[in-house]
């Protein structure tokens, strides 16, 4: 896709788009390593089940959201060293607010994207962390 594109043929809207899915992509980095040690903070052999199977979803998605910039000709990000947690209970509680804001700010891009695997991939992304929300509940409520 875009052979030889330059962005001179880019919309503006197309910028803010590439904008948005780089930024997905560094917090799907970020969540990931998040995870890692958040996962460290607990030895509850059902806590870090959870945790890693969220971190499988958060590694689906940035495959997903690499392969729209790789489609859309534009450049991976760099990827900032992200906030890490230091107590597994606030860890946790953190990590539920992030998982929303995520959910909300990924609406943006499926709302700006008329690509069909765009869309698709980052609703899937949308449920995922909401549902991602929900698990995190259910580990503070048995605490
Ligand atoms: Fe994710
Ligand atoms: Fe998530």
């Amino acid at each position: 896709m875009g052979m030889g594109m330059g962005m001179m043929g880019i919309s503006s809207s197309d910028l803010l788009l590439i904008n948005d899915i780089q930024t997905a992509v560094i917090l799907e980095v970020q969540a990931f390593n998040y995870y890692q040690r958040l996962m460290a903070l607990t030895a509850n052999e059902q806590q870090r089940q959870i945790i890693t199977s969220i971190q499988r979803d958060e590694m689906r998605h940035y495959h997903w959201f690499t392969m729209m910039l790789r489609m859309m000709g534009a450049q991976q990000p760099l990827i900032p060293p992200g906030e890490l947690p230091v107590n597994f209970v606030e860890g946790t509680r953190e990590a539920i607010r992030l998982e929303l804001e995520a959910a909300v700010f990924y609406q943006t891009i499926a709302n700006r994207a008329t690509a069909h695997f765009i869309r698709m991939h980052t609703t899937r992304a949308i449920y995922d962390e909401q549902r991602h929300a929900t698990l995190l509940q259910n580990i503070l409520i048995s605490l």
